[in-house]
């Protein structure tokens, strides 16, 4: 039984990798870069002695996914826990954006999403136990000029899991979307502007309201008290208000 985990190079993702590996978890890491991945499960098995098994792939790309699962089931590995974490997001007006780089993030975003969960939930029914993880972010309550598909990307993940959590009730598959609000990783670094929103939580804290939502059972979280109270307001607003403000938060000077 392994706990597989997208995006675990770095930030969030591998912050999962080490509370999976510590609960016991024997891991597969999935992301681009086969460098980092192997260097935090070569970590995950000196410090906690479990599996850990390197499957680099582009995520955005749907062979990319359906070869994951094929050479899983060649390894006869069954998926236990899914994290689906990796995402990236981009910062501009969407005039001037890169179509490729949208398209990519569209796929990775919300198709990796749905697309492994469809391809590991039917495992887990059958075996009677499982978990699957979502990650959003707060970025999912409003939209947000300037982060206009990022945002649109996360309310996807959102709606998805919620949805998908009931799907799965009354099973013994646990599901949950973790929306987590600015956090110290990498993401502002690849979306391109690392000066945005500066009060950050640690990818520690993400984590553990992650695993307390799930035990719980509750179909989604908001990560972080201020999180929380911020999302509760940008959900009651009316959009006419909601949307210039979160414009003004991300990026103040950019008009
Ligand atoms: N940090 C925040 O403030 C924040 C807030 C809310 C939600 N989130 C969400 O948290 C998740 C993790 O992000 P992070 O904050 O940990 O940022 P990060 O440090 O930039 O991590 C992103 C991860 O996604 C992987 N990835 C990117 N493109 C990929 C692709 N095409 N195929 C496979 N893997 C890919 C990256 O690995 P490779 O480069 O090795 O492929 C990396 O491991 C994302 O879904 C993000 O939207 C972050």
């Amino acid at each position: 039984m392994h706990a597989l985990v997208t995006g675990a190079s770095g930030g969030l993702g591998q912050a999962f990798c080490n509370h999976l590996a510590a609960q016991g978890h024997d891991l597969v890491l999935v992301s681009r870069r086969t460098g980092q991945l192997e260097r935090i499960a070569a970590d995950a098995r000196a410090k906690f002695g479990v599996d850990a098994v390197v499957l680099p792939a582009d995520l955005s790309e749907e062979a990319a996914r359906n070869e994951l699962a094929a050479e899983l089931g060649r390894r006869g590995i069954h998926v236990d826990v899914l994290v689906n974490n990796a995402g990236f997001g981009t910062i501009g007006e969407l005039a001037m954006a890169d179509v490729d780089r949208l398209n990519d993030e569209i796929g990775l975003n919300c198709g990796a999403v749905a697309h492994l969960s469809r391809l590991f939930l039917p495992g887990m029914l059958e075996q009677g136990s499982g978990s699957i993880i979502n990650v959003a972010s707060t970025a999912a309550f409003q939209p947000i000029p300037t982060m206009a598909v990022y945002a649109a990307t996360k309310s996807f993940v959102l709606s998805f899991t919620q949805a998908l959590w009931e799907e799965t009730r009354s099973t013994p598959v646990r599901v949950t979307a973790i929306c987590p609000g600015p956090t110290d990783t990498a993401f502002f670094d690849a979306a391109g502007d690392d000066k945005v929103l500066a009060n950050r939580r640690t990818p520690d804290q993400v984590v553990a309201s992650t695993f307390r939502a799930l035990d719980r059972r509750q179909p989604s979280v908001t990560d972080g008290f201020v999180n929380a109270v911020q999302g509760h307001f940008a959900k009651v607003m009316p959009a006419r208000i909601a949307v210039p403000v979160a414009r003004l938060v991300v990026a103040p000077t950019k008009r």
